[in-house]
């Protein structure tokens, strides 16, 4: 059957064997060791100038004793989130938050200027104080208590000190051409100041993977596992709307750290600083990247962002469904699928309009094991208004096992490199360690964890290497780590 050809050859060139973990691997080493000697993090596309390797001022880890109550706020790919966060000294902490659903018109509105972006963010801030921390309100002149706060900003950002940084480009959704440039720690205590909160002060700006590092961190520092074996947290990482990682680098290897500062951080005894990786940017010159038409597709037509952040296009919760919606789109115009729509324009609008299929459909699709996909049936008449045969199912839920197995096995390839790179698997006595992870996509997608362990045993690291690994989730870290952040700030 046509359509049965087509499909398999399509799942076809989404796969990754292991000769291409390989390679990928042992280029993603390459573009670290680059990225850690070039000192632009602008990425210019026409140098090849490794990954960007952001330093993040981070020179220590988290313990579980740290104490105190902290604000943080958390600017990601879909929400916005204020919270206070009381770290108890023993590895646990309580949290109050106030999640915002970021509006649609902050990020697709062309119009939408930075100042309007961070007064909302000032706007929200004010209804969690007014919520959960109404004294603040109150307090005047003398009795003003001051409140340390510190900014998960889930961008890529030249980071310039622990408490500020200039935007580099937006990823995932926005596009505020006027951002970029600015420093994000001023534009939004700017707005703080302005809603009446000159009591917060931002003194810490963080991203999330490392925030999700450093939380975890924490909260496993004080509580070794049972045998008494404390593995070593080697990795921070977030499988969401993006995706992107950190680690612990020897000061010594981050040669682009001006000199001066690099003696004055080892005099203080500090030998490492966490580096915030912006790994979606890997490869970006697709030397060893594979792109099929729909990543090509995507990327120049669709993504807000064309050129860029390759690798998280491959990868992220965000384009999961997109590479679903344009390879049905691609069957439906070579006649193969949904006959039963003439011509393009007679399609349902939302396989016609970019993002609007979202992973949670590819999910229940993916597990859908009922004889006669009445799972994948609903899913589709639910979220696209979308009647399928059941031929045209069988071909909807392989190319979703070869879209989502593509992610996992491609999110190996950082993971292994940064064992690798850090020899962190032949450390301590049994060299086990710990990745804490983050994100909607390694939390809730049905398979992505085992795939990706899959993937890890089958990459340089091997099944040795994969066995010693624990996947440990981290869950809400960028709030905690943004409050660890600014507590050592
Ligand atoms: C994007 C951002 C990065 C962030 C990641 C996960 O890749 O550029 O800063 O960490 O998404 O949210």
């Amino acid at each position: 059957e046509a359509l049965e050809e087509a499909v398999v050859e399509i799942c076809s060139s989404l796969d990754v064997d292991a000769a291409k973990l390989d390679e990928l691997t042992a280029y993603f080493i390459e573009c670290m060791e680059k990225g850690l000697g070039s000192t632009s993090v602008g990425e210019e596309k026409t140098v090849d100038k490794g990954l960007p390797m952001i330093p993040t001022y981070v020179t220590s880890l988290p313990n579980g004793t740290e104490r105190g109550v902290l604000l943080a706020a958390d600017l990601g790919g879909t929400h916005f989130r204020v919270c206070s966060v009381t770290l108890n000294g023993d590895g646990t902490f309580d949290m109050q938050q106030l999640k915002s659903k970021i509006p649609e018109e902050y990020l697709n509105d062309r119009e939408i200027t930075s100042e309007e972006l961070f007064s909302y963010l000032g706007r929200r801030t004010r209804a969690f104080v007014r919520k959960h921390h109404p004294e603040l309100l109150k307090s005047t002149g003398e009795n003003i208590k001051p409140l340390k706060m510190g900014f998960t900003f889930s961008y890529p950002i030249d980071q310039t000190s622990l408490s500020s940084g200039t935007l580099i480009r937006w990823t995932k959704s926005f596009k505020i051409e006027d951002t970029v440039g600015k420093d994000v720690v001023r534009l939004y205590q700017e707005q703080l100041d302005i809603q009446g909160l000159s009591m917060i002060n931002v003194v810490a700006l963080t991203n999330d993977t490392v925030g999700t590092f450093l939380s975890h961190c924490y909260t496993t520092a004080a509580r070794p596992s049972s045998a008494g074996e404390i593995s070593e947290p080697v990795i921070g990482c977030i499988f969401g709307t993006g995706t992107n990682g950190c680690y612990m680098e020897d000061i010594d290897n981050i040669k682009k750290l001006p000199e001066e500062l690099r003696t004055r951080l080892q005099h203080e005894g500090k030998t490492q600083m966490c580096i915030n990786i912006e790994w979606g940017s890997f490869d970006n010159e697709l030397k060893h990247l594979s792109a099929t038409k729909y990543d090509i597709d995507i990327d120049q037509k669709f993504s807000p962002n064309p050129g860029y952040h390759l690798f998280e296009k491959r990868i992220s919760g965000m384009y999961l469904g997109e590479l679903l919606r344009n390879i049905l789109v691609d069957l439906h115009a070579r006649g193969l699928i949904l006959g039963q729509y003439r011509t393009y324009d007679q399609l349902p609008h939302r396989l016609k309009n970019p993002f609007q299929l979202c992973s949670e459909v590819l999910s229940r699709i993916e597990i859908d094991d009922s004889t006669s996909l009445r799972e994948t049936e609903l899913s589709f008449l639910q979220s696209l208004r979308l009647p399928t045969t059941f031929e045209e199912r069988k071909a909807i839920q392989s190319l979703v096992r070869s879209i989502t197995r593509r992610s996992a096995y491609l999110a190996s390839v950082p993971i292994a490199a940064i064992l690798i790179k850090t020899n962190a698997l032949n450390k301590r006595y049994h060299g086990e360690v710990e990745i804490g992870f983050d994100g909607y996509v390694i939390e809730y997608y049905p398979g992505f964890r085992s795939m990706l362990r899959h993937a890890l045993a089958l990459s340089p690291i091997g099944t040795e290497g994969e066995r010693k690994i624990h996947l440990r989730l981290a869950k809400d870290g960028s709030g905690v780590g943004a409050a660890l952040c600014a507590l050592v700030a």
